[in-house]
């Protein structure tokens, strides 16, 4: 069993089931490349302050560069005794370089290391999600651009309400990732803070420049608290809660579409290659990536559920509890990536089904509305229309006939002021065409729409 870092006042060794509790070398592992580039930024400013010799820090940012080779190419000992990705780095250090290696942590504390990991990599990911994000930006826009002009039911409480052009419905997913991304685009402000110099909680007595060592790692921002510096955690939370809100996104675009693949409403097929068949019933082509992209939104805001409690009477500074912040960030970006890319393939494949779209359009009184702002335009009030209408549809529905299918006579015995022009605005297509309002469903609104995304996305 390998000798501790910090075994000085130890007699005993540890148990190994405690070491195996406590360790968090298995995940903390894929912290390697921020450990080392916040490590070779602290070298460097102890030699810059005169702390440590400027040989010394160059040895050390060596040995640094030589340790990720080995670990990138699979020749390093992750020892599991050796706790967790800085200790294991940093006596690989020691064992490489000598004496040297053991400067290193000189004015800094694991606690602050760890905090600078983090944010290092949150940085890297978030950068790579956003990058995601609009590449399914891309591809639903693209499956709109493909079959503007297609029509379908808006539906509210799951039931036909009106309407609207199949490339207005995708573009309102368009709006909940614009705000995701704008989500996760204003959070770097935050993440890109250096909490480095903080050391375990109280500062140092060494004369640092944490200024320089934020510098060299890239973030514009150093910490204004030490003790808040070691056990800050809003930015995991921010991440974990707009990655909540992404999944959500997502889970309601995978619920329509495992709806709309369904025989009731066929106005998808998904692509073979994200769909799945059944181990017993050889007819079936099962959604299942949508589903689980649905199921996987529990496990993302579980996660933030998670971390809220884990920080839940936290008293200052840092505790070991913390170390419980990595596996639902990692398991969180995993997820989210995963599924953001896999809407995103889908929807690329996505085959639509039109005409399908179309007979849902009839037998439903979509243009009840359109009837009601008819009689409103020629002065009946709105309340009034509305009866009016109620009552006309009672009576196509007894006849079994649609609204354009009664005669102007039968229409009048509910809706006096009705005209002939009323059978232009009954029409499916109409009713569309005239709601040319701020953000509405008309052609000329969504093309407007669907350009300016086009031009957000570089399409
Ligand atoms: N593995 C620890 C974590 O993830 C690193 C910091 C440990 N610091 C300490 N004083 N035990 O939080």
């Amino acid at each position: 069993m390998a000798k501790k870092p910090w075994g000085g006042r130890f007699q005993g060794s540890t148990e190994a089931e405690v070491e195996a509790f406590t360790s968090s070398l298995d995940f903390d592992r894929r912290l390697y490349r921020q450990d080392i580039a916040g490590s070779q930024a602290h070298a460097r400013m102890l030699a810059k302050q005169g702390i440590i010799a400027p040989e010394e820090a160059a040895a050390i940012v060596r040995g640094l560069d030589e340790i990720r080779g080995e670990i990138e190419a699979g020749e390093f000992d992750w020892d599991p005794a050796l706790e967790d990705v800085h200790m294991a780095v940093e006596a690989r250090l020691t064992a490489k370089i000598g004496e040297v290696g053991r400067k290193l942590h000189t004015a800094r504390s694991r606690n602050d290391q760890v905090a600078l990991d983090v944010r290092l990599f949150l940085v890297e990911e978030v950068e790579g999600l956003l990058a995601d994000l609009t590449e399914l930006r891309r591809a639903g826009a693209r499956l709109a651009r493909r079959h503007f002009g297609v029509l379908l039911p808006g539906y509210t409480h799951l039931q036909r309400a009106q309407p609207v052009l199949f490339s207005h419905h995708l573009l309102a997913y368009d709006e909940m990732w614009r705000r995701d991304q704008a989500r996760l685009t204003e959070s770097l402000a935050r993440i890109r803070v250096s909490p480095l110099g903080a050391a375990a909680l109280a500062g140092t007595t060494f004369p640092i420049d944490p200024k320089f060592t934020a510098e060299q790692v890239g973030f514009p921002e150093v910490f204004r608290n030490s003790l808040d510096a070691v056990s800050d955690r809003d930015f995991l939370l921010e991440f974990l809660a707009h990655s909540g809100i992404i999944m959500v996104h997502l889970s309601r675009m995978a619920e329509e579409l495992i709806l709309w693949s369904g025989s009731e409403f066929a106005f998808v097929e998904l692509p073979d290659a994200y769909a799945t068949g059944s181990s017993i019933m050889p007819q079936k082509k099962n959604p299942d990536v949508p589903e689980l992209i649905r199921g996987k939104c529990g496990r993302v805001c579980g996660h933030l559920l998670g971390l809220l409690m884990t920080l839940k009477g936290l008293p200052l500074a840092y505790n070991r509890d913390l170390q419980e912040d990595k596996e639902p960030l990692f398991d969180t970006m995993d997820t989210v990536k995963g599924a953001v890319r896999l809407m995103a393939g889908l929807l690329s494949n996505l085959k639509i089904r039109p005409e399908r779209m179309a007979q849902a359009l009839s037998g439903g009184f979509l243009t009840a509305t359109d009837m009601a702002d008819y009689l409103a335009a020629k002065g009946v009030p709105f309340r009034t229309a509305h009866e009016q209408v109620g009552l006309t549809v009672r009576f196509a529905e007894e006849q079994k006939k649609e609204l354009w299918e009664l005669s102007l006579e039968e229409i009048r015995r509910f809706a006096p002021q009705a005209e002939a022009d009323l059978f232009d605005w009954l029409k499916i297509e109409n009713s569309v065409a005239r709601r040319t309002s701020p953000g509405g469903t008309a052609a000329v609104r969504v093309a407007e729409a669907l350009a300016r995304v086009e031009k957000e996305l570089g399409l």
